[in-house]
Order: structure tokens, then C-alpha cells, then sequence
């Protein structure tokens, strides 16, 4: 199997990260796949952003979850990266799932409640995407792992993912005991005995983030996915390695 380029956050080196622009380049670039963040607005609104807080990415100051999404859409999500990009507002779930739909990606939703636990995100995101039609296209993935739990339910449905950044974690008993179709993990975790114990059961390995050909290479040489900030040179990486 031809491994696969999952663009983090968008094509997030280039333009600023969870914005169309961004997801827009990843696309162009030749990216198989975008992974974006989920939190959930004041009025229970998923929505793309990768901070519990609006500050980083945007000119806005607080929760993600005090703004409801018509106050969220007039912050500026774009300015902090570059001038070029004022204006960029930030995305919710629907219109990211409206403008994917007619190209062939997948998706990879990254539930953020591994610091705020939104009850019923698992429901939601997947209540947006069984709307869309989308599911056969869609990885829900989350580092929390009760959430990991709770997405078993839909697991004969779409895609679950486990991630994992932390070196003291069981990665391969724990994908066994939550029954996930994927791990993706830290590349510090990127071990031949992990991703061939993984590979055994049928168990996909995605790697964050990749941003080195070097570390791209490694990623391919072991049949692991790369999830980067750089997705058109992971393409070009791939090709060359390919021939
Ligand atoms: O989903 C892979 C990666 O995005 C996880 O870490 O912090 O970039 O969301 P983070
Ligand atoms: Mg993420």
C-alpha cells in the first residue's frame, strides 16, 4: 500500500493553520488527506481551531467555548501568520465538510477534549459527518483516551485513531484493548518493533509531525502515513522514493 500524505492542520507551513486557505494548498499540493482540530462554541458548534483559546491563531482574546460561532466567524484568523492572509476567518465543521466533499480527500478529525472534555463532541462531529455523507472518508482521532472509548461505538462505521505522544504509554496494548483501526503517534514514537507489532494486526501507523525528508523516508521505509506541515514536499518525497 502507497502510503499517505495527511496535511496537518492544512498545508500549515504555508499558510495559516485549520483556514481554507491552508486546506486549500494542502489540496493543490497534492495531499491524500487534511487533519484539522475540533472544539465546540458556546451554542455546541464544532468548529477548526487547534488552541482551547482563541489567542495564538487569532486577534481575539479568550474560550473557544465563550464565543458562540457568529462571534467566533468575526475574528481574524489569518493576520498573525502573514498581512497576506487578513481577513481568513475561522472555519466550523459544515462548511470544512460542504468544501471537501466534492474532492477526493479524506479527513482527519482531531477531537480536542483531551484538556476540556465537550460532552457529546464524539456525537456531534459524527452526527455533521453521518450528514454529509462523508463517513467512509473520515478518521476521528483524539489524544483522550475515555474519548477514544466512547468513538467505539461508531467504530463498524468510519475510522477510529488513537494518538499518542508520550513515550511511558503502551501504545500497541492499548490500540489492542480500544480496538482502533489507526495509531498516530508523536515521531519520537516511530519504532520498527511498535509499527510492526501494530502493522501485524492490521492496525495503521500515522506519524506527526513529519516535516524532514529525512524523517519522511524513515516514516515510509517503516509503510507509515506522514501527517506534515509540508504536504507538497512529502509528495515530491514519495515520488522519488517510489521509482
Ligand atoms: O493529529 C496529529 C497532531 O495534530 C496531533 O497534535 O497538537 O498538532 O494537534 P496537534
Ligand atoms: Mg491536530
Amino acid at each position: 500500500m502507497r502510503p499517505s500524505i495527511i496535511a496537518h492542520r492544512g498545508a500549515s507551513n504555508f499558510a495559516p493553520e485549520n483556514t481554507l486557505p491552508a486546506f486549500q494548498l494542502a489540496w493543490e499540493m497534492g495531499a491524500d488527506a487534511i487533519e484539522t482540530d475540533l472544539h465546540l462554541t458556546k451554542d455546541g458548534i464544532p468548529v477548526l481551531i487547534h488552541d482551547e483559546t482563541v489567542n495564538r491563531t487569532t486577534n481575539g482574546r479568550g474560550y473557544v467555548q465563550d464565543f458562540t460561532l457568529a462571534e467566533l466567524q468575526m475574528l481574524d484568523a489569518g493576520a498573525k501568520f502573514s498581512a497576506a492572509y487578513s481577513g481568513t476567518g475561522i472555519l466550523d465543521l459544515a462548511t470544512f465538510l460542504q468544501w471537501a466533499k466534492p474532492k477526493p480527500l479524506k479527513l482527519n478529525l482531531e477531537l480536542k477534549n483531551n484538556k476540556i472534555d465537550y460532552p457529546h463532541l464524539e456525537e456531534i462531529a459524527y452526527e455533521y459527518v453521518s450528514a454529509a455523507g462523508m463517513l467512509d472518508r473520515i478518521i476521528f482521532s483524539t489524544f483522550n483516551l475515555d474519548s477514544v472509548k466512547r468513538l467505539g461505538r461508531y467504530r463498524e462505521k468510519t475510522e477510529i485513531a488513537m494518538l499518542a505522544s508520550r513515550k511511558a504509554l503502551d501504545v500497541y496494548a492499548l490500540a489492542k484493548e480500544l480496538q482502533v483501526h489507526a495509531v498516530h503517534i508523536k515521531h519520537t514514537l516511530m519504532k520498527p518493533a511498535l509499527i510492526s507489532a501494530c502493522h501485524k494486526e492490521k492496525i495503521a501507523v500515522r506519524v506527526f509531525t513529519v516535516n524532514t525528508e529525512a524523517m519522511m523516508l524513515q516514516a515510509f521505509n517503516h509503510h507509515c502515513d506522514v501527517i506534515t506541515d509540508k504536504p507538497g514536499t512529502a509528495v515530491r518525497c514519495l515520488g522519488t522514493y517510489i521509482k
